[in-house]
Formats: structure tokens, C-alpha cells, sequence
């Protein structure tokens, strides 16, 4: 987890069930949360976990030129969120890695700024995931997987050793990479897929064994 100047406010960007279940990790860690920022209200509770939305991401902008402010990242949607880390880091925001006290990581295990690692997800030695990834409930990464910035495993995805899974791209839930396999950026796997051959870039994959199901067009990976 993150460590924090004295005095910071922490944050969740995204108050969205993805967001709710962050800030549940924050507050699993022990890290007081003082509310979410949200760019929509539409839609959106008065109230997550009792946390109210204090404001967008022009708020979130002024607030840390005044006082110390750490966000986390809520977004699911890959794009979207790589997208408000940018802003955040351009306005001087910090990131904060969060990890739910019961995942199991390996000590040689790297997991960058901004990522998110959930409950009962296990990561193997010299497995590195980029910033700003999801890992999520369940997930196993296997050995010296890499997992590209802004990429997601969805609950009980895995991955085994060496495979790769390439940034902005999304694992569904309870696909599998065998060992040694590529995924490529922007690509996303369906849920209960089996990847044993390497897949492109900027394609939609499923089944089991998994394949080419239609290539994406760009925008469908934009915010
Ligand atoms: C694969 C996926 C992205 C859909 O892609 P799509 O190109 O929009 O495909 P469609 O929904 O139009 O479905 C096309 C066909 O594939 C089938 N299909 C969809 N997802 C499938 C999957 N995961 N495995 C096998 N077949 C699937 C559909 O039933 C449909 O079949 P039909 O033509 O016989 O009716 C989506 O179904 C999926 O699996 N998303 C992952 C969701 C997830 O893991 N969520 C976890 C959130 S944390």
C-alpha cells in the first residue's frame, strides 16, 4: 500500500461499484476515506459505504493545490481510467496503490503506482503489474507474468507462469492465459475463455480454446 504524507486526504475516483469495492480495500487497510470524486452525478447515490461524492475532477484539481490529496483509482473501464490518472498526475495528485490486506504477494512480486489488487488475489514471484491495473477478486498471476498498465483481470481470472496481458487489455471473468502465453494490448478475452495461442492486439477473444471472435475498432477502447 501507498505510503502517505501526514495530513493527506485519500480519495476514491469513481463512485461506482468498482469504486465501492476500492474504497471497501482502503478501509480494510486501515486508511480513513473522505469521500469520491465522480465527473457524472447522474445516476449516482447521495451515499457508497456512508461516503458521500464531494466532487469532479476539477474539485479533485483545486483541492490538491491547497492540501495533500491521494486518489484512487475506481474506474473499471480500462480507457476511462487510464485516462483520470493522467489528469490526476498532471495536476501533482498521487496514486495510491491498493491492495486488500487479504491478497497474497509474493515479496519479489512488483505492483506499480495506481494499480488495485482485491481480495483473496494471488501474485507469484517476479510477476510484475503495471500502473493502474486491476487484479481482481480471486485472481491468480502466475510466476513472471507481466500485466500491462491499465490492464484488468476480472474476478477468478488467471494467468500462468510467464504468460502476458498486454496494457488496456481486459481478462473476463474466470478466463485463463496457459503459461508462457501473449494476450495483446486493447484486447479483451470473454468471460470463462481459455487463451493457449497468443492473441493480437485490438481483438475480442472467447471460448475455450480461445479465439478470434471480431477486431476492435479503436473507439470502442476510448473514453
Ligand atoms: C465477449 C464479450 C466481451 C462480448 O463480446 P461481443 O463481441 O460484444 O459479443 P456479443 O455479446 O455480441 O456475443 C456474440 C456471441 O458470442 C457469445 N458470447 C458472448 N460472450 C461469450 C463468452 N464469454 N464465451 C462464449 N461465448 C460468448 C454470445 O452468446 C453470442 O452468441 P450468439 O451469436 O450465438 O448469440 C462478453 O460477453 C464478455 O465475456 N465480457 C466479459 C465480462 C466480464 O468478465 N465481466 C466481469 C466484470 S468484473
Amino acid at each position: 500500500m501507498t505510503q502517505l504524507p501526514p495530513n493527506c486526504r485519500v480519495l476514491v475516483y469513481g463512485a461506482s461499484g468498482h469504486g465501492k469495492v476500492v474504497a471497501d480495500i482502503l478501509l480494510a487497510s486501515g486508511i480513513a476515506v473522505a469521500g469520491f470524486v465522480d465527473d457524472s452525478l447522474q445516476g449516482k447515490p447521495a451515499e457508497i459505504l456512508g461516503l458521500k461524492i464531494l466532487g469532479g475532477g476539477d474539485w479533485l484539481a483545486a483541492q490538491g493545490k491547497s492540501s495533500p490529496v491521494a486518489a484512487a483509482l475506481g474506474i473499471g473501464h480500462n480507457a476511462a481510467r487510464q485516462k483520470v490518472a493522467r489528469r490526476c498526475v498532471n495536476q501533482g495528485i498521487e496514486l495510491i496503490t491498493a491492495i486488500h490486506p487479504s491478497a497474497v504477494l509474493a515479496a519479489s512480486a512488483r505492483v506499480a503506482e495506481g494499480a488495485v489488487v482485491m481480495a483473496a488475489a494471488v501474485i507469484n514471484p517476479d510477476a510484475e503489474v503495471g500502473t493502474g491495473a486491476i487484479v481482481n477478486t480471486g485472481a491468480v498471476i502466475e510466476h513472471d507474468c507481466r500485466v500491462g498498465e491499465f490492464a484488468h483481470l476480472s474476478p477468478n481470472a488467471s494467468m500462468g507462469g510467464c504468460a502476458q496481458l498486454g496494457s488496456l487489455a481486459w481478462l473476463g471473468i474466470g478466463a485463463t492465459i496457459i503459461h508462457g502465453v501473449k494476450v495483446g494490448s486493447n484486447t479483451i478475452v470473454g468471460a470463462g475463455a481459455v487463451v493457449v495461442r497468443d492473441i493480437p492486439d485490438g481483438v475480442v477473444a472467447m471460448g475455450v480454446p480461445a479465439r478470434i471472435h471480431r477486431y476492435l475498432e479503436m473507439r470502442e477502447n476510448e473514453v
